[in-house]
């Protein structure tokens, strides 16, 4: 018998931005990925180059500030990409010039011209074997995966009605408001998560037929400098053979008392709730003040656990050869609808679509 234990092939992995979202992928792929190897970082920030000294150097993590140094300096398999929105077209170009497949988080660009173009890059011959995925972290929440079962198990007949709220925490932090002014506004932000939802939800051949939104400044005023809200509603119809299903979807940047995030998907046979009342943790504290329960302060606490099951699930597909759990096109189309649903916040208008998805002026 041969005493030579087999290494399984692992992920060399490096990652662009160690933000607040980076720094989550980062110690999932050095602790909770048995196979990703995290080789290498990058990024411009002082402080975050001071925390990845401390805290990855002694895995043996490489730490550089661009991501081109990181590049010069090493092979990997694939990038993560965490760093700000702003950046992600030329990261994620730069990283396919470079033969890596590409996990980077979502929106997958600033706008839809940078999204069609780096679909159009994955079609070149010299691309078609990379995996590009769009990391939409709730697609793997099991609560989302076990609504999507359910729709598709007839558990609710027709999906008619996908009403989802996106309410984030007021924060007031110089971080937050650099985020919030370098952002290509709420629903391209934060509003895509819902919009992939649905079409994850209704079948990736659904296609919008028009949308519309409303929207208001109420506590950072800063977003009326470049046209964006802290409140804002939009509604999608999409084309399907009967009843058009509808999606209603609630974005806010102020609320007081955590991250609230209900979402529910109403059917012809029945109703599916998810994250209905926002809670951290299963204890009700009943007092003199009346009873009620902590909540999570934001969806990096919220969504923990499928942050590590959507690096996983991108390991493996890139290791395995499979194909990626949804295809870029979607998140494609969820930017031409987000940036429309901007697009009408801005113009007081609703964007139709015709049934072969161009638009209707
Ligand atoms: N999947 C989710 O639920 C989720 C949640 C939060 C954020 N995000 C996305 O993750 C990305 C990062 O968000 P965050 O909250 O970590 O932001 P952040 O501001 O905390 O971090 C941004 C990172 O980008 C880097 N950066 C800034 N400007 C740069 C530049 N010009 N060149 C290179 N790097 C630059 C910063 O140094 C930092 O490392 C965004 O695209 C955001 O939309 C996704």
């Amino acid at each position: 018998m041969s005493s030579i234990i087999p290494t399984p092939k692992r992920l060399s992995l490096a990652v662009a931005g160690l933000g607040r979202m980076g720094k989550q992928h980062v110690v999932n792929a050095l602790h909770f990925s048995p196979r990703i190897h995290l080789a290498a970082v990058s990024t411009p920030a002082k402080t975050e180059l001071d925390w990845a000294n401390e805290n990855l150097i002694p895995h043996g993590v490489k730490v550089f500030s661009s991501l081109d140094e990181l590049l010069a300096n090493g092979k990997f398999d694939a990038l993560l990409i965490a760093s700000a929105t702003k950046v992600h077209f030329e990261q994620v170009m730069t990283a396919m010039a470079h033969g890596l497949h590409v996990l980077c988080e979502k929106p997958l660009a600033m706008n839809l011209d940078q999204c069609k173009k780096i679909l159009e890059a994955t079609h070149q011959d010299r691309n078609k074997d990379l995996k590009i995925m769009t990391a939409f972290s709730r697609r793997f929440d099991l609560s989302y995966i076990n609504a999507k079962k359910a729709i598709e198990s007839g558990r609710i007949g027709k999906p008619v009605v996908i009403r989802c709220d996106n309410r984030d925490l007021y924060e007031r932090t110089d971080g937050m408001i650099n985020y919030l002014k370098n952002n290509p506004g709420i629903f391209i932000d934060s509003g895509v998560h819902d919009i992939d939802l649905s079409i994850s939800f209704l079948g990736e051949s659904i296609r919008p037929k028009s949308c519309y939104a409303v929207g208001s400044v109420s506590m950072h005023h800063e977003l009326n400098d470049i046209g964006d809200a802290d409140n804002a509603v939009g509604i999608i119809e999409w084309y399907a053979e009967d009843a058009d299903p509808i999606t209603y979807c609630y974005c806010s940047r102020i609320m007081q008392h955590g991250f609230d995030n209900p979402t529910e998907i109403i059917g012809t046979k029945g109703v599916l709730k998810i994250n209905l009342h926002p809670r951290r943790d299963l204890l009700t504290i009943a007092d003199a003040n009346g009873i009620g329960n902590d909540v999570m302060p934001d969806y990096f606490e919220r969504y923990e656990q499928a942050f590590v099951t959507e690096l996983n699930t991108f390991a493996s597909c890139v290791l395995d050869d499979k194909a990626l759990p949804y295809k870029l096109d979607t998140a494609v189309m969820g930017m031409e609808i987000a940036q429309a649903l901007q697009e009408s916040f801005r113009t007081g208008r609703k964007v139709c679509w015709g049934k072969d998805g161009r638009r209707v002026e």
